[in-house]
C-alpha cells in the first residue's frame, strides 16, 4: 500500500500567519474572577459573631488580546487591575474563569513540564524596577538568569553575547552588564527589568504599571521604547496604569476597571473619544489634557468603596451622577455597543445619559484633532 506523503512540519512563522488570518487572539481571558478570604481568625470571629469576609478582587473579567496588540486595563487603585495581571501569569489560580493563551487553557497545563514552554513565552515587568533586580547581581547575570533557567543556551560566550544584545535593544550598552543595579537611573533601572523580561524570547509581556515610579520625561522614553520593540519583536502587552492618559499613545484596547469588574472596554479611540460608561467618562474628565491644549482638570470625585462590601447594585451607584432607583438594587449586565466594545450601564441601555462630547480632554483632544486636519 502506497503511503502519503510526510507533510512538512508548520514552522513557527507559518503557524503565527495562520493564527493571526484565522483571528485567533494570543490571550483570551473568560469570567475571570478571584476572591481572598480577608475574615478575622476563627476564634474572634465566634467571639464577636463576625460572619466571614470574602473579598472579590476580580470578579467576571473577559477580554481578549489580539496577537501584536496592546490592551491597557485601567482604574483606580485597589479596583482588581495588578490580580489580573497575577492571574493571567499563572501567579494566582482563578476562584473561576478561564485564562486561555493561543486557545489553550492554562488550567488543563497541570505539571510543570507541561506549564514550562508556555509559560516561557509570557514575562511580567513591575511597577518598581529596584525591588524585582536583586541588588548584589551584576546586571548580566540579571538578565542572563531567565536564559539559564530556560535552558535557553548553556554555552557562557554565547549567553554573554545575547545578553549585550538585548542590553543593546533596550538601548543601553553592552558594557552596562558589568555594573550593578544600583549605578542606574529609575529609568535605565526598567530599561534593564525590559531586557530581563526579552531574555526568553516572550510573545506576550504584562506590564504591571511598569512606569509609574518614574518621572513624567522618562516614562515617556520607557513608553516610546515599549512600543519600539513591540514592533521589532511582534509583541503583545496587557498593560496596566491607574492613569488613563499613560495609556492613550500606547494601547490599541482599553478596559476600564471598577471594584473587580471590567465596567467599559473597547477599541482605545472609541473608549477615548466616545466613552459610554459614566466611570470612563469620570475618569478622562480628570486627565489634565491628552494633547497638551493646557485645559485644567475636574477631579476625580469620591473615593473607591471597600471591596469588602461594595455598594448594592451598580457598585459605581454612590459616585453615579445618573443613579436611579434600578441602579441601586440590580448589577448591569454587559451590554455590546454598536461602535465596539462592551459596557456594564443600565443608563447606557436605557438612553439616558448626555453624548459623551461633554468630557472635557476628550473636548480639548478633539479639538487639537480637528485643528491639526484642517
Ligand atoms: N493576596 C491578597 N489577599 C487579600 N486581598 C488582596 C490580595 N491581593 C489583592 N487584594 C485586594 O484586592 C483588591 C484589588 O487589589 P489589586 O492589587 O489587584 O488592585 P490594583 O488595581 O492593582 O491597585 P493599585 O492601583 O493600588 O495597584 C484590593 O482591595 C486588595 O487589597
Ligand atoms: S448603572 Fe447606573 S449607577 Fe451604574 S454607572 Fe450606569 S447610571 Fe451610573
Ligand atoms: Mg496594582
Amino acid at each position: 500500500m502506497s503511503q502519503a506523503a510526510p507533510q512538512p512540519a508548520e514552522t513557527r512563522h507559518e503557524m503565527l500567519m495562520r493564527q493571526t488570518a484565522e483571528g485567533m487572539p494570543l490571550l483570551r481571558v473568560e469570567g475571570l474572577a478571584r476572591y481572598f478570604d480577608v475574615s478575622s481568625p476563627w476564634l474572634n470571629r465566634v467571639l464577636q459573631n463576625e460572619p466571614r469576609a470574602i473579598l472579590k478582587a476580580v470578579d467576571g473579567v473577559s477580554f481578549e488580546i489580539p496577537r501584536g496588540k496592546t490592551f491597557s486595563l485601567v482604574g483606580e487603585s485597589g479596583c482588581g487591575k495588578s490580580t489580573v495581571a497575577r492571574l493571567v501569569v499563572g501567579l494566582y489560580k482563578p476562584t473561576y474563569g478561564h485564562v486561555e493563551f493561543e486557545g489553550v487553557d492554562m488550567a488543563t497545563l497541570k505539571t510543570r513540564k507541561q506549564q514550562a514552554p508556555v509559560r516561557r513565552r509570557f514575562q511580567m515587568i513591575f511597577q518598581d524596577p529596584y525591588a524585582s533586580l536583586n541588588p548584589r547581581w551584576r546586571v548580566a547575570d540579571i538578565i542572563a538568569e531567565p536564559i539559564r533557567a530556560h535552558g535557553l543556551m548553556s554555552d557562557e560566550a554565547q549567553i554573554r553575547r545575547r545578553v549585550g544584545e538585548l542590553l543593546e535593544q533596550v538601548r543601553l550598552s553592552p558594557r552596562d552588564g558589568e555594573k550593578f543595579p544600583h549605578e542606574f537611573s529609575g529609568g535605565q533601572r526598567q530599561r534593564i527589568s525590559i531586557a530581563r523580561a526579552l531574555a526568553s524570547n516572550p510573545e506576550f509581556l504584562v506590564c504591571d504599571e511598569p512606569t509609574s515610579a518614574l518621572d513624567v520625561s522618562v516614562q515617556a522614553q520607557i513608553l516610546n521604547l515599549m512600543k519600539e520593540l513591540q514592533t521589532e519583536l511582534g509583541l503583545t502587552y496587557l498593560f496596566i496604569s491607574h492613569d488613563l492618559a499613560v495609556v492613550y499613545h500606547i494601547s490599541d484596547y482599553v478596559g476600564v476597571m471598577y471594584l473587580g469588574r471590567l465596567v467599559e472596554w473597547g477599541e482605545a479611540r472609541r473608549v477615548f473619544f466616545n466613552p459610554q460608561h459614566p466611570y470612563t467618562r469620570m475618569l478622562l474628565d480628570a486627565i489634565p489634557d491628552l494633547e497638551m491644549t493646557g485645559r485644567a482638570r475636574t477631579p476625580v470625585a469620591g473615593e473607591v468603596p471597600s471591596p469588602i462590601s461594595p455598594p448594592s447594585g451598580c457598585h459605581f451607584h454612590p459616585r453615579c451622577p445618573f443613579a436611579n432607583e434600578r441602579c441601586k438594587a440590580e448589577m448591569p449586565e454587559s451590554l455590546g455597543l454598536a461602535a465596539g466594545g462592551e459596557v456594564r450601564c443600565h443608563a447606557v441601555e436605557e438612553g439616558r445619559l448626555p453624548p459623551p462630547g461633554d468630557t472635557g480632554a476628550v473636548q480639548a483632544a478633539r479639538a487639537r484633532r480637528d485643528e491639526a486636519g484642517a
